[in-house]
């Protein structure tokens, strides 16, 4: 049998690529940017696999185009908020995902931006720079103390728990709300979202986007929240309504912000939550170690190649039972 044909949509680490080439005709989108989306289509056509970034939007449109061969789509992500999964179920195309090997990445990042926005580093290293330091202040960039701090997490499955881990080296109270009550070593209280928002001086989000937690984030959830608390975000830019959050923090209900994930996603450089001192935005670097990355893609890459041979995919994701309608 001819080998199968999968698309690649950007560069990836090693071993993904070799893993690859050994078993079949392999096209890798060569350039820096996703593709864009009429090139997308022209050269999903025909193939067998697909592996996706989190940047591609794969709908029903997608594996239309591809044909009637495509039996698997591996993005190189743990969230699959960009595949729509209920036309892959009605297509039978398995999907695969990226879980487990980023949790701690992932917890490091966040960690070092509650700390960044807590203790105010980012400002403090432009405020050098731009030549402004003069004397030790006792009024200098003061900031909030993370030790003994109550954090609360909002989603508590692998990223959430590996989080709250971390806090307890902080002597930190640790509140959660998940869907789902976790077993877990850590010791953290489960609690409903108002407590959570009301309780905490600093706020975590680690839980997938989904219609039900589209702009969980929005006025009405800010007002509950602890005046001169944080919000750190690394897990989806649309966790959280943007426009309610630039208010928050322009009027300083909420102290600092720290985002690794925005909605828009990439944040245009005109922004005005660039424009904050009490906002830090990273670009999407979670995950964004050498280590990681390079497991993420020997993940995403097993799990194409067992899609195209017809094999149970070692990280699937569980798909909706697929309904009639499209
Ligand atoms: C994911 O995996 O979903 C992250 O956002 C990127 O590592």
């Amino acid at each position: 049998m001819a080998r199968p044909r999968v698309l690649v949509t950007r560069s990836i680490p090693e071993p993904g690529p070799s893993l690859l080439q050994a078993a079949c005709e392999v096209h890798i989108w060569p350039e820096a940017l996703p593709p864009p989306r009429a090139a997308l289509l022209e050269a999903v056509r025909g193939c067998h696999g697909l592996l996706s970034l989190l940047t591609d939007r794969i709908d029903a449109e997608v594996m239309d185009v591809a044909g009637p061969q495509l039996r698997v789509i591996s993005n190189l992500a743990v969230g699959v908020d960009n595949i729509d999964l209920q036309a892959a179920a009605r297509r039978g195309i398995a999907v695969g995902h990226t879980p487990g090997v980023l949790t701690e990445a992932t917890a490091d990042l966040t960690w070092a931006l509650l700390l960044a926005a807590a203790r105010r580093i980012v400002e403090g290293e432009r405020y050098v720079r731009a030549g402004e330091w003069q004397t030790w202040d006792p009024l200098l960039l003061l900031g909030t103390d993370v030790y003994g701090a109550t954090l609360g997490i909002i989603g508590f499955g692998r990223i959430g728990q590996a989080v709250a881990r971390r806090a307890q080296g902080f002597g930190m109270r640790v509140l959660y709300h998940s869907r789902r009550t976790m077993p877990s070593e850590v010791t953290a209280q489960a609690v409903d979202l108002p407590t959570l928002l009301r309780e905490s001086d600093i706020i975590s989000l680690h839980a997938p986007l989904t219609p039900a937690t589209h702009h969980l984030i929005n006025r009405d959830t800010i007002r509950l929240i602890k005046p001169g608390a944080i919000l750190i975000n690394t897990a989806r830019g649309a966790l959280v309504e943007t426009a309610a959050l630039l208010e928050a923090l322009r009027a300083g209900h909420l102290a600092a912000a720290a985002l690794d994930v925005t909605d828009p996603e990439p944040l245009p450089a005109d922004h005005p939550l660039l424009a904050l001192p009490n906002c830090i935005v990273v670009p999407h670097i979670g995950s964004a170690s050498r280590q990681t990355r390079a497991r993420m893609a020997e993940i995403a890459a097993r799990n194409l190649l067992a899609g195209v041979h017809g094999a149970p995919l070692p990280h699937a994701v569980a798909l909706p039972a697929p309904s009639a309608e499209e």
